[in-house]
């Protein structure tokens, strides 16, 4: 039998893999432009992070649709130094970003719970982020002063969230509290 053959083409959501690195420059450089720089400094965040042991493969996502890299979110380690005891570990969202002529169709939700749920998967307790609480709310993202973290951006406030997982056993105690330590390619964002 003939007929027409239906062609579907779905979001793949995966771990970016070595030829992943130039579609996703492009596709943070093309998301966070701005007039006044030639490269946004996102691009040369990720680029940094890549080479640290912040850097965890699995938690690095691609958002793939019809062969090409629409979208990223980046989760990587951190660490938490509480008031008393030892540095506990933690994941930072940064950079999420999709390519502009992808925005504001699912692809940034579907991309930044999928590298959640990688993490819960990874048995990660605690994720925060610097951005806009009207994108991270719908994730259960709440004001990390709420859950006692601090770090070089708490002042800038409503930005500054985090996002506890759920634990992976019964008897997992409660998510770190303390200040939040991010690794040196932090500090030039
Ligand atoms: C932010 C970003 C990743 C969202 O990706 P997206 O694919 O457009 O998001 P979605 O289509 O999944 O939209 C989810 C919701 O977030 C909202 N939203 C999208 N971009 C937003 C933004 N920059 N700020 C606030 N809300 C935003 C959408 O309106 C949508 O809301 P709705 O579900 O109530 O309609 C994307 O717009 C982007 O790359 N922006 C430029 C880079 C950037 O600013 N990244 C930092 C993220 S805070």
């Amino acid at each position: 039998m003939t007929g027409n053959v239906a062609r579907v083409t779905t979001l793949r959501l995966r771990p970016e893999d070595p030829a992943d690195v130039g579609p996703v420059r492009l596709v943070l450089g093309t998301a966070f432009a701005r007039p006044d720089v030639a490269t946004p400094p996102e691009v040369g965040l990720v680029d940094a992070l890549r080479g640290t042991d912040a850097w965890l493969p699995e938690l690095a996502m691609v958002a793939e649709y019809g062969g090409e890299v629409v979208g990223y979110a980046l989760l990587t380690r951190v660490r938490v130094r509480p008031e008393r005891g030892v540095d506990m570990p933690a994941l930072a969202f940064g950079p999420v970003a999709v390519a502009p002529h992808r925005q504001r169709i699912g692809h940034g939700t579907a991309v930044v719970q999928a590298a959640l749920d990688a993490g819960t998967e990874l048995g990660e307790r605690l994720v925060v982020v610097l951005g806009d609480p009207a994108f991270y709310r719908r994730f259960g993202f709440v004001p990390a002063s709420e859950l006692g973290l601090t770090s070089p951006w708490a002042g800038l406030g409503e930005p500054w969230q985090a996002l506890v997982l759920p634990p992976s056993t019964s008897e997992e105690g409660p998510p770190p509290r303390g200040e939040v330590l991010f690794p040196q390619p932090w500090s030039h964002v």
